[in-house]
């Protein structure tokens, strides 16, 4: 049973559709009846009752060119696994925007039934295509989540924890092309936004209220697309934001969000909050960084203890060591004593980490090399093996007693 949206108000094109849409391809028929015409996905999605069964959105005749051409672009960005098709003369101007819009196929007005048939059985495979390539694992499965979330975490402010986690997002998203999702959880200081030179529309408040919290396909359009493939979903432009956030909703959020992606980084603010602790819990992996110094490292013993206390175990664990100077007196083997465990990546202090973090552009967005982006490389190789198994019974972590 798929599911079809239509922007038309031409009867003649809707009865056709209607009459493709049965047989192999049944499915209910949603036509658009707001005022004027969408002008974002969000517009779309929000009307229909279970936004995250949409499989292809139809632009019938009258809707104009440009708006179609706009709002086909936001669907290839927002929630590309949704099919796009169109209904004009495709003339060579019209079929070219198309494709650059990313719209699937242009069919004539005038289709007759045979021709609809054709071309929405196309975009159903399209759309099926689509989503198994965006989410390998099954993408609807039950279980809870089947993407990896890598929360990166330290008891420190300013010790590279927006640097690794928007370079591992980046790093990822190249292996993973619109599987990958960076979640900012420093919410009142949050600084993914500059770390990608992105200026996001939405934050990670709206993504917990309203209908994104009730479905996924919704939640897609708050997120904002990088060049390099990734998702962003941003801190709010207020502080006094993350006060009306519970670890509740954070919780929430990161299974809906695996649910639908494969990798979801979470970058945290220093400490450990609700929201952080709640990051963790849902965590396959946790990335600890600590600066290479004595206060550093305590504080990171610490927060070790502490998670041991709560019983906050992650499948897999990996321990940074970031901004190393070796001659200022702390060895990696010093560290190790500290930390009572050992440390998987050490990444040196370079000048070129803080001129990407002024330009915008994370070091594993080009192909610099370096003792940098070599020691990212390593982080990021931790990540791509195989995913760890799926949880079977039971939550993974308690907070608390
Ligand atoms: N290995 C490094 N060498 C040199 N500079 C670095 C290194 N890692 C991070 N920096 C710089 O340190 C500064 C702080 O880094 P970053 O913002 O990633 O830390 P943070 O832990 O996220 O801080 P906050 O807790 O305030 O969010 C940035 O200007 C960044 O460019
Ligand atoms: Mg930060």
């Amino acid at each position: 049973m798929s599911r079809y949206a239509v922007v038309s108000n031409d009867p003649d094109f809707l009865r056709s559709l209607r009459a493709a849409a049965t047989g192999d391809l049944a499915g209910e028929v949603q036509v658009w009846e707001g005022g004027g015409f969408p002008a974002s996905p969000n517009d779309v999605l929000v009307r229909l009752a279970a936004p995250s069964t949409l499989d292809v959105l139809i632009l019938g005749p009258g809707m104009p060119m440009e708006a179609a051409f706009r709002l086909a672009g936001e669907f290839e960005t927002q929630v590309p696994d949704v099919t796009v098709l169109l209904a004009a003369r495709p003339s060579p101007d019209v079929v070219l925007a198309a494709m650059r819009a990313g719209i699937r196929d242009v069919m004539e007005p005038e289709a007759d039934v045979a021709m609809v048939t054709d071309l929405l059985r196309r975009a159903v495979r399209s759309t099926a295509i689509r989503r198994s390539a965006a989410n390998p694992q099954d993408r609807h499965s039950t279980q809870g989540a089947a993407g990896r979330v890598i929360t990166v975490v330290s008891p420190k402010g300013g010790v590279g924890k927006t640097t690794i986690a928007s370079n591992i997002a980046v790093g990822l998203a190249k292996s993973a092309p619109h599987g990958t999702v960076l979640v900012d959880l420093d919410l009142q200081f949050g600084d993914v936004s500059n770390a990608l030179a992105i200026s996001p529309e939405h934050s990670v408040t709206d993504a917990v209220h309203g209908p994104a919290r009730r479905d996924t396909m919704v939640l897609k359009t708050f997120l904002t697309a990088h060049p390099s493939g990734l998702y962003a979903l941003c801190a709010p432009e207020s502080p006094d934001a993350a006060d009306h956030l519970t670890g509740e909703d954070i919780a929430h959020l990161l299974v809906q969000l695996a649910s639908q992606y494969r990798y979801v980084v979470v970058d945290t603010g220093a400490g450990l909050s609700d929201h952080t602790l709640a990051a963790l819990d849902k965590a396959t992996d946790f990335v600890f960084v600590s600066s290479m110094d004595v206060p550093g490292v305590r504080g990171m013993r610490k927060e070790l203890d502490v998670l041991a206390e709560l019983g906050m175990t992650p499948l897999k664990r990996h321990m940074v060591l970031n901004g190393a100077d070796f001659k200022a007196g702390v060895s990696r083997q010093d560290a190790e004593t500290a930390l009572g465990t050992s440390v998987d990546v050490v990444i040196p202090h370079a000048r070129a980490v803080r001129i990407s973090t002024n330009q915008g552009i994370p070091l594993l967005q080009g192909t610099s090399r370096g003792p940098v982006p070599k020691a990212l490389q390593q982080l990021l190789a931790r990540f791509v093996a195989p995913t760890a198994p799926p949880r079977k019974h039971g939550p993974r972590h308690r907070i608390g007693s």
